[in-house]
This record gives structure tokens, C-alpha cells and sequence, in this order.
């Protein structure tokens, strides 16, 4: 009977063996987590200038600059924009200087002139 009590223990030995080397859900989520961190934008995927913290900081609470970066408006585009995005998409209103500050980055860095002569194709410039 001795032979079988030593069997049983090196099953379960194997087995716990085995179980140890195979992560679990919590530390797999966390790897992924520790993924996606790095996949994130750094402030400087903006166009260096005044105003580019603040845009960085209010504007990707609800997403990313793509959205920014893709679109090349007028200052009142923009202006109008701030006020879509509070009536639509409930983000808080935005007044006063700091507003200014936000309008006026955007306009300078994603306005239709500062696309430069290649009209804008995303790949190239
Ligand atoms: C409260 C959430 C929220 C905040 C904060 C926010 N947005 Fe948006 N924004 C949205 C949503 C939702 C959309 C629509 C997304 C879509 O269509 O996929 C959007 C769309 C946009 C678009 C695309 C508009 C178009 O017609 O192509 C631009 C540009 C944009 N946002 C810029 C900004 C800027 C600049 C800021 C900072 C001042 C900002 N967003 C802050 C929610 C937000």
C-alpha cells in the first residue's frame, strides 16, 4: 500500500506543479493592463504650444486625439465645437480663459491653414 500512498503524492505534486505555471486570470489582466498603459498617447502627440496640456488634459477624458489631430477647422468651428460636445456628449463646459486657451491652440495647430501643401493627408505630414 506504501506504493500507492507515494503515487498519490506525486500526482498531486505534478499536478500543483503544473497548476503553479499556468498564470492566473488576475495576473494575466494585469500583464494586459500593462499593455495598453504603454499603448497610450503621451501629451506630445500634440502639436508642441501653448495650450497643449490643457488640451491634453480636458479633451481625452472620453477619447483619444485622434479626433483632434484628424480634423482641421476655423477658430469658430472649433468655438462651436465645444459647445457640440457639451450639448451632445454631456462634457462639462468650458468658459472663459480657459476656453480661449483651448480655442486658440486649436485653431493655431489644427486649423485648414496650418495643414500645409499636401492638403492634409494624415501620411504624409
Ligand atoms: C465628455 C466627453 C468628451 C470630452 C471631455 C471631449 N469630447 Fe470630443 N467627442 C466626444 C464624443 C462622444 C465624440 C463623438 C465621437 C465619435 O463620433 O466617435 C467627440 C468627438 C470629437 C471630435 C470629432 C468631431 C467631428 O465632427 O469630427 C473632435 C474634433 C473632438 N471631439 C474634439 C474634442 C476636444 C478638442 C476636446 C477638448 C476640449 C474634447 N473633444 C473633449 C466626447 C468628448
Amino acid at each position: 500500500m506504501r506504493l500507492l500512498q507515494y503515487a498519490v503524492v506525486a500526482v498531486l505534486l505534478f499536478a500543483s506543479a503544473t497548476i503553479a505555471q499556468t498564470p492566473d486570470p488576475a495576473q494575466r489582466q494585469a500583464e494586459a493592463a500593462a499593455v495598453t498603459a504603454e499603448q497610450q498617447e503621451e501629451e506630445t502627440v500634440l502639436a508642441e504650444g501653448e495650450g497643449r496640456s490643457e488640451v491634453f488634459g480636458y479633451c481625452t477624458a472620453c477619447h483619444n486625439t485622434a479626433l483632434i489631430r484628424r480634423s482641421a477647422f476655423t477658430r469658430e468651428r472649433w468655438d462651436e465645437l465645444m459647445d457640440w460636445m457639451t450639448e451632445k456628449h454631456e462634457m462639462n463646459p468650458i468658459e472663459g480663459e480657459f476656453r480661449d486657451t483651448i480655442v486658440d491652440y486649436l485653431a493655431r495647430h489644427y486649423g485648414p491653414r496650418t495643414r500645409g501643401p499636401r492638403g492634409g493627408n494624415p501620411f504624409l505630414n
